[in-house]
């Protein structure tokens, strides 16, 4: 937290319904705090009128906001512009001023490429698998394939929307080898090397017991992964691909580095990793 609000203090916030559990005001003020800006990040739960609230933010002179669910496609609606990537990946997260209203931007996508990178995991060139088919899996697929991945697998519990995630994405990247698969087609998977992202909410408390696939054949394919859960830390997912010798690590990272992302834009600053290595500890403090 800044030390004062004064006449000068810019404010930030995250729209969404429920947002009472939201991590990012720890984020953004901390990052605030460390960096010496002016600045407050509150949560705004928005029940009824979507357009007002969003309208209403800009008149407030409001600096940044982050959309939350149910809002992120809905919202794009109210925007003055929505940046090229997010409109293809179909989900706004960030809301960056603009003179005539907000530009809607998809940082989720982005902070994950971030967080992978800065734990040593480049899609480049890699052959890589996402377990799920909903919105995160969307951002992730689109995220590999606009970063060069080779062969692009979907595993779906429903290989239909696995099918139409495939599509979606493929209308982007025609080049790009994306392969839709039910969960139990595992074996159609390449053997060895590959990046897993594991994208569904399966795992996550108070369901800390599960992983949306536990077979020992399906984990000695991974060499390394990443769980977009952060709450248990260590989730069964990621035990279960250490358990084959793989390198596997959760989803605070990605957290972390959607609202870093967003912030820089926002204050048109670029923040180091220094800075995100301490916003973390305290992240890590409050869960
Ligand atoms: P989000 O937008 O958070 O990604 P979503 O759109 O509801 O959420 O997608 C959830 C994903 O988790 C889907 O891929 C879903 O599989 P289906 O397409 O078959 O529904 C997957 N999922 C959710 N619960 C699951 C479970 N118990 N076992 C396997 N997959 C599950």
């Amino acid at each position: 937290m800044i030390e004062a609000v004064n006449g000068e203090t810019r404010l930030c916030g995250l729209i969404g319904s429920p947002v009472a559990h939201t991590l990012s005001p720890v984020i953004h003020n901390g990052l605030a705090a460390v960096l010496g800006h002016n600045l407050v990040y509150v949560p705004f739960l928005v029940q009824k009128d979507l357009k007002s609230a969003v309208l209403g933010a800009f008149d407030l002179n409001i600096l940044g906001v982050n959309v939350t669910v149910p809002y992120k496609k809905e919202v794009m609606a109210y925007l003055a512009g929505v940046d090229e990537n997010a409109g293809r990946i179909g989900a706004v997260n960030t809301l960056v001023r603009t003179e005539n209203g907000y530009k809607g931007y998809n940082t989720d996508y982005l902070g994950l490429k971030r967080a992978m990178e800065s734990e040593g995991i480049f899609v480049k060139g890699r052959d890589v698998v996402v377990l799920g088919a909903g919105g995160a899996a969307n951002a992730a697929v689109y995220m590999c394939a606009q970063s060069g991945a080779g062969r692009i697998y979907i595993l779906n519990r429903t290989k239909k929307r696995a099918e139409e995630l495939a599509g979606r994405v493929k209308e982007f990247f025609p080049d790009v080898e994306l392969t839709a698969l039910e969960t139990g087609q595992y074996e159609k998977l390449p053997k060895e090397s590959l990046i897993a992202l594991q994208t569904t909410s399966v795992g996550l408390h108070p369901n800390a017991d599960q992983a949306v696939i536990t077979e020992e054949a399906f984990y000695k394919r991974i060499a390394q992964a990443m769980d977009i859960v952060y709450n248990p830390a260590h989730t069964r997912f990621m035990q279960l691909v250490e358990a084959q010798g793989g390198f596997a690590c959760g989803g605070l990272k990605m957290l972390l580095y959607q609202a870093v992302t967003a912030y820089e834009l926002w204050n048109k600053v670029s923040i180091d990793e220094a800075v995100c290595r301490q916003v973390s500890e305290l992240l890590e403090k409050q869960l």
